[in-house]
Protein backbone atom coordinates (compact mmCIF):
# COMPACT_ATOMS: atom_id res chain seq x y z
CA UNK A 1 0.00 0.00 0.00
CA UNK A 2 1.36 3.44 -1.28
CA UNK A 3 1.54 6.55 1.07
CA UNK A 4 -0.69 7.82 -1.61
CA UNK A 5 -3.11 5.02 -1.64
CA UNK A 6 -3.64 5.52 1.91
CA UNK A 7 -3.81 8.95 1.99
CA UNK A 8 -6.39 9.15 -1.07
CA UNK A 9 -8.53 6.44 0.92
CA UNK A 10 -8.06 8.00 4.50
CA UNK A 11 -7.34 11.57 3.81
CA UNK A 12 -6.20 13.18 7.00
CA UNK A 13 -7.23 14.45 9.50
CA UNK A 14 -11.14 13.56 9.16
CA UNK A 15 -12.68 16.88 8.75
CA UNK A 16 -16.32 18.07 7.16
CA UNK A 17 -15.79 21.25 5.35
CA UNK A 18 -19.08 21.96 7.00
CA UNK A 19 -17.56 22.40 10.45
CA UNK A 20 -15.87 25.11 8.96
CA UNK A 21 -19.11 27.56 9.97
CA UNK A 22 -18.86 27.02 13.56
CA UNK A 23 -15.18 26.87 14.64
CA UNK A 24 -10.91 26.94 13.47
CA UNK A 25 -8.81 24.48 14.36
CA UNK A 26 -5.52 26.59 15.58
CA UNK A 27 -2.73 25.12 16.69
CA UNK A 28 1.29 24.40 16.40
CA UNK A 29 2.88 25.10 14.14
CA UNK A 30 2.26 27.78 11.99
CA UNK A 31 -0.43 29.78 14.47
CA UNK A 32 0.79 33.33 13.04
CA UNK A 33 1.79 35.01 16.42
CA UNK A 34 3.76 31.79 17.23
CA UNK A 35 5.91 31.94 13.60
CA UNK A 36 6.42 35.27 14.39
CA UNK A 37 8.12 34.80 17.41
CA UNK A 38 10.42 32.54 16.77
CA UNK A 39 11.47 33.08 13.14
CA UNK A 40 11.16 36.63 12.97
CA UNK A 41 12.18 38.11 16.67
CA UNK A 42 8.24 39.67 17.18
CA UNK A 43 9.05 41.89 14.10
CA UNK A 44 8.11 40.69 10.46
CA UNK A 45 6.38 43.06 8.78
CA UNK A 46 3.04 41.38 8.00
CA UNK A 47 2.07 44.14 5.71
CA UNK A 48 4.85 43.33 2.90
CA UNK A 49 3.33 40.01 2.22
CA UNK A 50 4.15 36.31 2.99
CA UNK A 51 4.82 33.57 0.18
CA UNK A 52 4.16 30.49 2.51
CA UNK A 53 4.26 26.67 1.43
CA UNK A 54 2.25 23.85 3.04
CA UNK A 55 4.29 21.15 1.93
CA UNK A 56 1.94 17.85 2.48
CA UNK A 57 -1.06 19.82 3.75
CA UNK A 58 -3.31 16.73 4.00
CA UNK A 59 -7.04 17.90 4.53
CA UNK A 60 -6.21 21.01 5.77
CA UNK A 61 -5.90 22.54 9.05
CA UNK A 62 -2.45 24.74 8.53
CA UNK A 63 -3.39 25.88 5.59
CA UNK A 64 -7.24 27.43 6.79
CA UNK A 65 -5.42 28.32 9.91
CA UNK A 66 -3.16 30.41 8.44
CA UNK A 67 -5.36 31.71 5.30
CA UNK A 68 -8.43 32.84 8.09
CA UNK A 69 -6.11 34.24 10.78
CA UNK A 70 -4.07 36.43 7.66
CA UNK A 71 -7.21 37.34 6.41
CA UNK A 72 -9.27 38.48 8.89
CA UNK A 73 -6.07 40.80 9.89
CA UNK A 74 -5.98 41.66 6.39
CA UNK A 75 -2.40 41.09 5.92
CA UNK A 76 -1.48 39.99 2.17
CA UNK A 77 -0.35 36.37 1.43
CA UNK A 78 -0.01 33.79 -1.45
CA UNK A 79 -0.14 30.24 -0.27
CA UNK A 80 1.00 27.42 -2.11
CA UNK A 81 -0.64 23.47 -1.00
CA UNK A 82 1.35 20.69 -1.93
CA UNK A 83 -0.03 17.03 -1.30
CA UNK A 84 0.34 13.69 -2.91
CA UNK A 85 -2.99 12.94 -2.19
CA UNK A 86 -6.36 13.67 -4.43
CA UNK A 87 -8.91 12.99 -1.98
CA UNK A 88 -7.02 14.99 0.66
CA UNK A 89 -6.92 18.16 -1.24
CA UNK A 90 -10.54 17.52 -2.26
CA UNK A 91 -11.23 18.22 1.42
CA UNK A 92 -8.56 20.92 1.60
CA UNK A 93 -9.92 23.25 -1.10
CA UNK A 94 -13.32 23.01 -0.02
CA UNK A 95 -12.36 24.15 3.37
CA UNK A 96 -10.90 27.16 1.91
CA UNK A 97 -13.65 27.59 -0.25
CA UNK A 98 -16.36 27.37 3.01
CA UNK A 99 -14.65 30.35 4.18
CA UNK A 100 -14.51 32.12 1.05
CA UNK A 101 -10.88 32.57 1.82
CA UNK A 102 -8.33 33.22 -1.73
CA UNK A 103 -4.61 33.29 -2.86
CA UNK A 104 -3.90 29.52 -1.85
CA UNK A 105 -2.58 27.31 -5.01
CA UNK A 106 -3.23 24.14 -4.51
CA UNK A 107 -0.95 21.10 -6.15
CA UNK A 108 -0.94 17.05 -6.31
CA UNK A 109 2.72 15.43 -6.12
CA UNK A 110 5.18 16.06 -3.90
CA UNK A 111 7.01 17.67 -1.38
CA UNK A 112 10.34 16.47 -3.15
CA UNK A 113 9.74 19.10 -5.93
CA UNK A 114 8.61 22.04 -3.25
CA UNK A 115 11.99 24.24 -4.72
CA UNK A 116 10.25 24.75 -8.19
CA UNK A 117 7.52 26.70 -6.66
CA UNK A 118 10.19 29.26 -5.43
CA UNK A 119 11.64 30.96 -2.41
CA UNK A 120 9.20 30.70 0.55
CA UNK A 121 9.10 33.03 3.80
CA UNK A 122 7.56 30.14 5.45
CA UNK A 123 7.51 26.66 5.48
CA UNK A 124 4.48 24.29 7.40
CA UNK A 125 5.30 20.76 7.22
CA UNK A 126 2.96 18.87 9.98
CA UNK A 127 3.60 15.37 10.23
CA UNK A 128 4.76 14.52 7.03
CA UNK A 129 8.58 14.46 7.06
CA UNK A 130 8.70 10.87 9.21
CA UNK A 131 6.54 9.24 6.48
CA UNK A 132 8.98 9.68 3.75
CA UNK A 133 10.72 6.69 2.54
CA UNK A 134 13.98 9.31 2.90
CA UNK A 135 13.16 11.81 4.89
CA UNK A 136 16.39 13.44 4.87
CA UNK A 137 15.37 14.15 1.16
CA UNK A 138 12.68 15.44 2.61
CA UNK A 139 14.42 17.57 4.81
CA UNK A 140 16.54 18.83 2.10
CA UNK A 141 13.78 19.77 -0.29
CA UNK A 142 12.40 22.05 2.15
CA UNK A 143 15.34 23.76 3.01
CA UNK A 144 16.14 24.60 -0.48
CA UNK A 145 12.44 26.13 -0.97
CA UNK A 146 13.51 28.03 1.87
CA UNK A 147 14.35 32.24 1.58
CA UNK A 148 17.40 33.16 3.17
CA UNK A 149 15.72 34.97 6.09
CA UNK A 150 12.53 33.07 6.51
CA UNK A 151 11.40 29.74 8.67
CA UNK A 152 10.17 26.63 8.31
CA UNK A 153 7.68 24.95 11.02
CA UNK A 154 7.29 21.59 11.16
CA UNK A 155 6.12 18.25 13.72
CA UNK A 156 7.65 14.69 13.80
CA UNK A 157 6.71 12.03 15.59
CA UNK A 158 8.27 11.26 18.89
CA UNK A 159 9.60 7.45 20.29
CA UNK A 160 8.84 7.24 24.01
CA UNK A 161 4.98 8.89 24.26
CA UNK A 162 3.82 6.64 21.44
CA UNK A 163 5.02 3.70 23.30
CA UNK A 164 3.11 0.37 21.80
CA UNK A 165 2.65 1.78 19.10
CA UNK A 166 5.39 0.89 16.91
CA UNK A 167 5.32 -2.93 17.36
CA UNK A 168 1.29 -3.33 17.02
CA UNK A 169 1.92 -1.10 13.52
CA UNK A 170 4.65 -4.12 12.76
CA UNK A 171 2.14 -6.74 13.92
CA UNK A 172 -1.36 -5.30 12.06
CA UNK A 173 1.08 -4.86 9.05
CA UNK A 174 2.39 -8.38 8.71
CA UNK A 175 -1.42 -9.79 9.76
CA UNK A 176 -2.33 -7.76 6.51
CA UNK A 177 0.03 -7.55 4.16
CA UNK A 178 -1.30 -6.76 0.39
CA UNK A 179 -4.83 -6.47 1.22
CA UNK A 180 -6.25 -3.17 0.46
CA UNK A 181 -6.85 -0.31 2.82
CA UNK A 182 -10.16 -1.26 3.65
CA UNK A 183 -9.45 -4.86 4.68
CA UNK A 184 -6.41 -3.55 6.42
CA UNK A 185 -8.30 -1.29 8.71
CA UNK A 186 -10.64 -4.50 9.53
CA UNK A 187 -7.62 -6.48 10.38
CA UNK A 188 -6.65 -3.58 12.86
CA UNK A 189 -9.65 -3.25 14.23
CA UNK A 190 -10.75 -6.80 14.63
CA UNK A 191 -6.92 -7.60 16.47
CA UNK A 192 -6.85 -4.42 18.51
CA UNK A 193 -9.68 -6.30 20.34
CA UNK A 194 -7.82 -8.90 21.38
CA UNK A 195 -4.49 -7.16 22.73
CA UNK A 196 -3.96 -7.51 26.39
CA UNK A 197 -4.61 -4.84 28.70
CA UNK A 198 -0.92 -4.75 29.69
CA UNK A 199 0.05 -4.61 26.42
CA UNK A 200 2.33 -1.14 26.47
CA UNK A 201 -0.09 0.23 24.17
CA UNK A 202 -3.34 -0.55 26.14
CA UNK A 203 -1.10 1.13 29.06
CA UNK A 204 -0.40 4.42 27.05
CA UNK A 205 -3.47 6.88 27.78
CA UNK A 206 -1.94 9.70 26.19
CA UNK A 207 -2.47 8.13 22.70
CA UNK A 208 -5.86 8.82 21.48
CA UNK A 209 -6.13 9.58 17.94
CA UNK A 210 -7.20 5.64 16.69
CA UNK A 211 -9.89 6.33 18.88
CA UNK A 212 -11.75 9.70 16.53
CA UNK A 213 -12.22 7.73 13.11
CA UNK A 214 -11.18 5.27 10.72
CA UNK A 215 -8.41 7.87 9.10
CA UNK A 216 -7.08 8.12 12.76
CA UNK A 217 -7.50 4.52 13.60
CA UNK A 218 -5.49 3.79 9.90
CA UNK A 219 -2.50 6.88 9.87
CA UNK A 220 -1.94 5.99 13.98
CA UNK A 221 -1.39 1.90 14.03
CA UNK A 222 -1.50 0.66 10.10
CA UNK A 223 1.03 2.88 8.39
CA UNK A 224 3.67 1.50 6.67
CA UNK A 225 6.04 4.04 6.56
CA UNK A 226 6.49 6.08 9.77
CA UNK A 227 9.86 6.90 12.02
CA UNK A 228 10.02 8.67 14.75
CA UNK A 229 12.72 11.19 15.90
CA UNK A 230 14.21 11.82 19.52
CA UNK A 231 14.62 15.78 19.63
CA UNK A 232 18.76 15.27 19.44
CA UNK A 233 17.93 13.19 15.99
CA UNK A 234 15.28 16.22 15.13
CA UNK A 235 18.23 18.42 15.82
CA UNK A 236 20.90 16.33 13.64
CA UNK A 237 18.44 15.94 10.47
CA UNK A 238 17.45 19.60 10.34
CA UNK A 239 21.12 20.48 11.11
CA UNK A 240 22.08 18.01 8.35
CA UNK A 241 19.75 19.87 5.98
CA UNK A 242 21.27 23.05 6.46
CA UNK A 243 19.14 24.30 8.90
CA UNK A 244 19.19 25.47 12.70
CA UNK A 245 16.42 25.40 15.41
CA UNK A 246 14.48 28.00 16.36
CA UNK A 247 12.52 26.01 19.01
CA UNK A 248 11.03 23.82 19.91
CA UNK A 249 7.20 23.82 21.46
CA UNK A 250 6.72 24.11 24.06
CA UNK A 251 10.19 24.88 25.64
CA UNK A 252 9.18 24.00 28.44
CA UNK A 253 8.46 20.61 28.20
CA UNK A 254 12.11 19.96 27.46
CA UNK A 255 13.06 22.03 30.55
CA UNK A 256 15.48 19.49 32.68
CA UNK A 257 14.81 21.33 36.24
CA UNK A 258 11.01 20.26 35.72
CA UNK A 259 12.71 16.80 36.21
CA UNK A 260 15.43 17.43 38.52
CA UNK A 261 14.71 16.52 42.27
CA UNK A 262 16.43 18.62 44.75
CA UNK A 263 19.46 18.70 45.84
CA UNK A 264 20.49 16.81 41.99
CA UNK A 265 21.76 18.85 39.65
CA UNK A 266 22.10 19.61 35.65
CA UNK A 267 25.79 17.62 35.27
CA UNK A 268 28.58 20.38 34.50
CA UNK A 269 29.79 20.59 30.82
CA UNK A 270 26.44 19.26 29.47
CA UNK A 271 25.22 20.97 26.79
CA UNK A 272 21.85 22.79 26.32
CA UNK A 273 20.66 19.50 23.41
CA UNK A 274 22.04 16.70 25.94
CA UNK A 275 19.40 18.23 28.40
CA UNK A 276 16.60 18.46 26.36
CA UNK A 277 17.41 14.61 25.39
CA UNK A 278 17.49 13.31 28.97
CA UNK A 279 14.12 15.44 29.68
CA UNK A 280 12.30 13.52 26.63
CA UNK A 281 13.49 10.77 28.17
CA UNK A 282 12.08 11.77 31.55
CA UNK A 283 9.07 12.93 30.21
CA UNK A 284 8.23 9.43 28.83
CA UNK A 285 5.33 11.26 27.40
CA UNK A 286 6.31 13.51 24.30
CA UNK A 287 4.34 12.03 21.49
CA UNK A 288 5.51 14.83 18.95
CA UNK A 289 8.35 17.09 18.65
CA UNK A 290 7.33 20.69 17.06
CA UNK A 291 10.49 22.60 16.07
CA UNK A 292 10.57 25.76 14.00
CA UNK A 293 14.25 26.09 11.69
CA UNK A 294 15.66 28.54 10.00
CA UNK A 295 19.11 28.73 8.02
CA UNK A 296 22.26 28.87 10.34
CA UNK A 297 23.99 31.98 8.96
CA UNK A 298 21.03 33.74 10.39
CA UNK A 299 21.43 35.47 13.48
CA UNK A 300 18.71 34.08 15.96
CA UNK A 301 17.13 36.57 17.98
CA UNK A 302 14.34 35.36 20.32
CA UNK A 303 12.09 39.06 21.23
CA UNK A 304 13.29 40.89 24.12
CA UNK A 305 10.47 41.54 26.83
CA UNK A 306 12.23 44.61 27.72
CA UNK A 307 12.14 46.26 24.04
CA UNK A 308 9.17 48.71 24.59
CA UNK A 309 7.98 48.33 21.14
CA UNK A 310 7.41 44.36 21.13
CA UNK A 311 3.53 43.13 21.34
CA UNK A 312 2.15 41.00 23.07
CA UNK A 313 -0.09 38.07 22.27
CA UNK A 314 -1.70 35.57 24.29
CA UNK A 315 -2.47 32.48 22.91
CA UNK A 316 -5.95 30.95 24.32
CA UNK A 317 -7.21 33.79 26.60
CA UNK A 318 -7.58 37.54 26.09
CA UNK A 319 -5.56 39.96 28.59
CA UNK A 320 -8.37 40.49 31.06
CA UNK A 321 -9.92 36.97 31.10
CA UNK A 322 -6.74 35.72 32.16
CA UNK A 323 -6.09 38.75 34.21
CA UNK A 324 -8.95 38.20 36.06
CA UNK A 325 -8.03 34.04 36.86
CA UNK A 326 -4.57 35.32 37.68
CA UNK A 327 -5.57 37.94 40.00
CA UNK A 328 -7.81 35.66 42.10
CA UNK A 329 -5.93 32.24 42.01
CA UNK A 330 -2.21 33.63 41.57
CA UNK A 331 -1.69 30.62 39.29
CA UNK A 332 -2.89 29.03 35.35
CA UNK A 333 -3.65 25.33 34.47
CA UNK A 334 -3.01 24.83 31.36
CA UNK A 335 -3.75 21.01 29.78
CA UNK A 336 -1.68 19.45 27.76
CA UNK A 337 -2.36 16.08 26.05
CA UNK A 338 -2.24 13.70 29.22
CA UNK A 339 -0.99 16.39 31.39
CA UNK A 340 -1.97 19.61 33.41
CA UNK A 341 0.75 22.36 34.26
CA UNK A 342 0.12 24.49 36.83
CA UNK A 343 1.66 27.94 36.10
CA UNK A 344 2.56 30.15 39.32
CA UNK A 345 2.27 33.91 38.42
CA UNK A 346 1.96 36.76 41.28
CA UNK A 347 -1.59 38.20 41.75
CA UNK A 348 -0.63 41.60 41.10
CA UNK A 349 0.55 40.83 37.71
CA UNK A 350 -2.59 40.86 36.32
CA UNK A 351 -2.40 44.51 36.32
CA UNK A 352 -0.22 44.50 33.07
CA UNK A 353 -1.57 41.20 31.64
CA UNK A 354 -5.68 43.26 31.32
CA UNK A 355 -4.13 44.90 29.15
CA UNK A 356 -2.29 42.31 26.56
CA UNK A 357 -4.37 42.58 23.38
CA UNK A 358 -2.28 41.13 20.78
CA UNK A 359 -2.21 44.82 19.44
CA UNK A 360 -0.68 46.82 22.28
CA UNK A 361 2.73 47.69 22.85
CA UNK A 362 4.61 47.19 26.08
CA UNK A 363 5.47 50.70 25.95
CA UNK A 364 1.75 51.52 26.17
CA UNK A 365 0.63 48.32 28.39
CA UNK A 366 3.39 50.01 30.91
CA UNK A 367 1.69 53.49 30.93
CA UNK A 368 -2.35 51.37 30.79
CA UNK A 369 -1.01 50.05 33.84
CA UNK A 370 0.54 53.32 35.59
CA UNK A 371 3.45 51.77 36.58
CA UNK A 372 6.82 53.25 36.36
CA UNK A 373 9.65 51.93 33.82
CA UNK A 374 11.56 50.02 36.10
CA UNK A 375 8.57 48.67 38.12
CA UNK A 376 7.00 47.35 34.80
CA UNK A 377 10.13 45.70 33.59
CA UNK A 378 10.26 43.91 36.59
CA UNK A 379 6.67 42.60 36.44
CA UNK A 380 6.75 42.05 32.91
CA UNK A 381 9.64 39.86 33.05
CA UNK A 382 7.94 37.47 35.39
CA UNK A 383 5.08 37.48 33.23
CA UNK A 384 6.95 36.53 30.11
CA UNK A 385 8.84 33.68 32.11
CA UNK A 386 5.86 32.13 33.12
CA UNK A 387 4.05 32.12 30.04
CA UNK A 388 6.53 32.47 27.20
CA UNK A 389 7.72 28.76 27.69
CA UNK A 390 4.78 27.21 27.73
CA UNK A 391 3.73 28.97 24.30
CA UNK A 392 0.72 31.02 25.83
CA UNK A 393 2.43 34.31 25.11
CA UNK A 394 4.58 35.21 21.86
CA UNK A 395 5.44 38.46 20.64
CA UNK A 396 4.07 39.82 17.32
CA UNK A 397 3.20 42.57 15.23
CA UNK A 398 0.08 40.79 13.00
CA UNK A 399 -1.88 42.79 13.99
CA UNK A 400 -0.26 46.41 14.25
C1 LIG B 1 -0.46 12.72 8.58
S1 LIG B 1 -0.96 13.64 7.21
C2 LIG B 1 -0.70 15.29 7.79
C3 LIG B 1 -1.55 16.30 7.11
C4 LIG B 1 -1.40 17.75 7.59
N1 LIG B 1 -0.08 18.26 7.39
C5 LIG B 1 -1.80 17.87 9.03
O1 LIG B 1 -0.93 17.97 9.90
O2 LIG B 1 -2.99 17.86 9.33
C6 LIG B 1 0.38 13.42 6.08
C7 LIG B 1 0.12 14.05 4.72
O3 LIG B 1 1.36 14.09 4.01
C8 LIG B 1 1.11 13.74 2.65
N2 LIG B 1 2.38 13.27 2.09
C9 LIG B 1 3.10 12.19 2.43
N3 LIG B 1 4.24 12.13 1.70
C10 LIG B 1 4.24 13.24 0.91
C11 LIG B 1 5.14 13.76 -0.04
N4 LIG B 1 6.28 13.15 -0.35
N5 LIG B 1 4.81 14.91 -0.66
C12 LIG B 1 3.65 15.56 -0.39
N6 LIG B 1 2.76 15.10 0.51
C13 LIG B 1 3.06 13.97 1.16
C14 LIG B 1 0.03 12.71 2.73
O4 LIG B 1 -0.66 12.56 1.51
C15 LIG B 1 -0.83 13.25 3.86
O5 LIG B 1 -1.87 14.07 3.38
Amino acid sequence: MSIKEQYDTYPYPSRDPKDERKRLVTGSPSFPAEIDHYVFGGKRKWRDGTRILVAGGGTGDALVQMAQILTSAKRPYEITYIDLSVTAREIAEARIAERKLGNVTFHTGSLLDAPEFGEFDYIDCCGVLHHLPEPDAGFDALSRALAPDGGIGLMVYAPYGRSGVYPLQSAFGALSKGMSAKDRLAIGRATIKEVPGAHPFKRNTRVVDHKTSDAEFYDLLLHSQDRPYTVGELNSALTSAGLQTAGFMPMAQYDLNRFLPKGVQRPEGMSDLESMEVAEKLSGSIKTHVAYAVKPDRELRLPDPTDPWQVPHLRSADGPRLANLVSRKGKIVMDFPGESVEIKIAKEAAAVIAHVDGRTPLKVICERAGLDQVAFNIMWRSVHDALVPWNELSYSKLYV
